[in-house]
């Protein structure tokens, strides 16, 4: 093993800061979520048991209006707000507090018969009828201006009102596919303005490979799978980033609209690992991010939690670790599916609730309040039921959740510290999936590349170390490692922030497929990697062998291991020709064509180290490899709270010198911690100290300094 290197990290030891409160006259835990009355507007007596029953399910936030466009301009230009009114005063009468959502996620009928360029519309040009949610155009001039209007008037009249306490835009926005004329004219202004003139759109998409030379903008038409052009990968790329933009760009328009009366912090609910749009220029439209958590009951409790805190992990990068909102999770039956699914015990929606807070939420917001009586979601999980009244399991889950948040308050605005950093980059993602590399098929890269992305967070997880999820935004010299997974499009302005992370100290560790292709997703000439990082990993990688991955129709003939450390690693899938050129070999593969040739490799670089692992490992050797990466950079987990069974973890929020660990027990059975000294345990009150025995599926929440 070489030379250990620890890097020259000036931030480190620095105390982390807290964050600013989501409200800053209202400083608690928002408990609530989706309620939707106009749909009970002919029943007010349910809308006063509603507010009646917030309070008694511990619940102080209801986000209304999501889906409320109809009630409010029952005709074109004609509005009542009156019921709007009436809710937002009842519930601020009752303690409670309101996020306000602008209501584009769903438009009423009168709009899209009159004017049909509302909907989206498939290649043919052919629209889509009235109907569904989440499926405007968005380049259609008139549903901007109309989304404009709605929300400069929600503004205006709610935007200073003491019970709302922040905007929500639309409803977890997406990309969708429109090919309509307005989608067409603005894709080709956006080629025009990125490129100038139609010759460097030519040569940046390499469009003389089959005589596609274009000859002017107007002949551009978007990527599609009926008839038409769709294996450009620069101009499939180039669609994706345009998509992206435009619902950036929609989801800006309507902030702008807010802001005109409000200066109320702005949020709209994001999709975990949705890769429709960047997330990280979303953000920038946003003061603080929010999230709709649907995690899965039915397996591993373990793996749940992990992908839980890693989605965590990828709010708070978003806002440089800024707590977010849990905008919506189940209450009850854990699928966002619309039939019956399993259910959640109280303990499980307990500990679901406390894993959103570990990991960083200011918040914790269900979908939905109250069931509705018809309608596609009527029996997706809700604190009330249809049965209407309080003397249910799930309502009274939901108030001990309430209960406990109440105890909390000294948690919020606290962030996460981590010293290991994964990168996430969207544009990465859309290079490497299905329409980007010559397949057919879904690509393997995709699944490779979150299998090894999960696989870094995995390892640090069973540590206990904390891991951060970033884009190439963020300030890289926070952190001691950072995490590349086949960063296969990579531009020089990257290349050249990865350099300098190692050169000043940083390690950081990479995979196979390391920047191959630049923005436009040209291949670099000269080797790879390519934009001039072959120094800083010391190897050149001459071919890409494949095993069980893109080649899906036949069985593998062939299977080849790596070893590392004299232990026997498997190939999960791609496997790289390596030759080095400056690096030290750390693992080598067995057999076939890279027989004895490096699979693992590092490189020291100015005062820093680079690996590169040069083929899809699996998570054993990750796990392994990891850890060894941690103890030489001497990254280790919370030490107050030592496990001394499977299955606990603990995870810590901090800020301005107070430090809270949550420890979970994500087993099925008891389970035993030893605590490093006497703390608070916030939920129960009690001083708590030396060895401390958990319930199955239960969390501790200990104040440590
Ligand atoms: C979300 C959506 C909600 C509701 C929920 C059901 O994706 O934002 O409106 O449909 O799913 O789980």
């Amino acid at each position: 093993m070489p030379r250990l290197v620890l890097g020259n990290f000036v931030k480190f030891g620095v105390i982390m800061k807290k964050y600013e409160f989501i409200s800053k006259d209202f400083p608690h835990f928002l408990h609530g979520g989706d309620y939707n009355p106009e749909q009970w507007l002919d029943t007010p007596e349910i809308i006063e048991e509603d507010v009646r029953l917030m309070k008694e399910a511990n619940c102080n936030e209801m986000t209304v209006g999501i889906f409320s466009w109809a009630a409010i301009e029952k005709e074109e230009g004609v509005f009542d707000f009156s019921w709007l009114d009436l809710v937002i005063e009842r519930i601020y009468e009752n303690g409670g507090r309101v996020v306000l959502a602008t209501p584009s996620g769903s438009r009423p009928m009168w709009m899209a018969e009159k004017y049909p360029e509302v909907m989206r519309a498939n290649f043919r040009g052919e629209r889509d009828e009235f109907g569904e949610r989440h499926n405007h155009c968005r380049t259609s001039p008139i549903y901007r201006e109309k989304v404009r209007i709605i929300n400069e008037k929600l503004s205006e009249r709610y935007g200073r009102h003491p019970a709302v306490v922040a905007w929500h835009l639309s409803n977890e926005y997406n990309t969708g596919l429109c090919l309509c004329d307005n989608c067409k004219k603005a894709f080709r202004v956006w080629l025009r303005e990125k490129y100038g003139d139609i010759d460097a759109v030519n040569r940046a998409w390499w469009t003389s490979f089959w005589s596609h030379t274009y000859t002017s903008f107007e002949s551009v038409n978007p990527p599609h799978d009926g008839a038409g052009e769709s294996r450009l990968h620069g101009l499939n790329l180039d669609w994706k980033r345009f998509n992206s933009d435009m619902a950036v760009d929609f989801a800006r328009a309507e902030a702008e609209a807010i802001r005109k009366y409000s200066s109320i912090p702005i949020t709209t609910n994001f999709m975990g690992n949705y890769e429709g749009f960047d997330h990280y220029k979303m953000a920038e439209v946003l003061d603080v991010v929010s999230n709709d958590f649907y995690p899965r009951w039915h397996g591993n409790v373990d793996g749940m939690a992990r992908s839980t805190a890693q989605i965590g992990a990828l709010l708070r990068g978003l806002k440089g670790g800024r707590p977010f909102m849990v905008m919506e999770s189940a209450p009850g039956t854990n699928l966002g599916g619309m039939g019956f699914a399993k259910l959640k015990s109280e303990r499980e929606q307990f500990f679901e609730a406390m894993l959103y807070v570990a990991t960083g939420a200011d918040t914790v917001q269900y979908f939905q309040w109250r069931k509705s009586r018809g309608g596609w979601e009527k029996f997706h999980g809700a604190v009330v039921d249809h049965y209407g009244r309080s003397d249910t399991r799930i309502f009274r889950s939901i108030s001990a959740v309430g209960e406990a948040l109440g105890k909390l308050d000294g948690v919020l605005g606290m962030g996460i510290k981590s010293d290991v950093a994964i990168i996430r980059d969207y544009e990465n993602l859309w290079a490497i999936d299905g329409k980007c590399i010559q397949t057919v098929v879904k690509s393997p890269l995709s699944a490779a590349h979150y299998d090894i992305y999960d696989g870094y967070f995995k390892a640090a997880w069973e540590r206990g170390i904390s891991a951060d999820v970033i884009g190439f935004n963020e300030d890289f010299s926070k952190y001691k490692v950072i995490c590349l997974s086949v960063p296969y499009l990579m531009n020089e302005s990257k290349a050249e922030k990865i350099k300098r992370f190692v050169f000043e100290g940083g390690t950081l560790i990479t995979t196979f497929l390391t920047a191959v292709a630049d923005d436009t997703d040209l291949c670099y000439l000269g080797g790879v990697p390519g934009a001039a990082l072959s120094s800083l990993f010391g190897l050149r990688a001459e071919e890409v062998d494949d095993y069980h991955g893109i080649d899906t129709t036949s069985k593998p003939r062939l299977a080849n291991s790596v070893v590392y450390k004299g232990k026997s690693y498997g190939v999960a899938g791609i496997a790289e020709c390596i030759i080095a050129d400056g690096a030290s070999t750390l693992a080598h593969f067995t057999g076939n064509i890279q027989k004895d040739m490096p699979a693992v490799l590092c490189n020291d670089y100015g005062k820093g180290r680079a690996y590169y692992i040069g083929y899809q490992p699996d998570n054993k050797f990750l796990a392994d490899f990891m850890g060894d990466v941690f103890s030489e950079l001497e990254i280790s987990a919370e030490s107050s709270v030592k496990p001394l069974s499977d299955g606990i973890r603990t995870l810590v929020r901090e800020g301005d010198g107070e430090k809270y660990a949550f420890v979970f027990n994500t087993s099925e059975e008891c389970g035993r911690v030893e605590l490093s000294a006497e703390y608070t345990e916030l939920l129960s009150g009690k001083r708590l100290s030396s060895e401390q025995t958990l319930d199955a599926l239960s969390v501790l929440v200990l104040k440590i300094s």
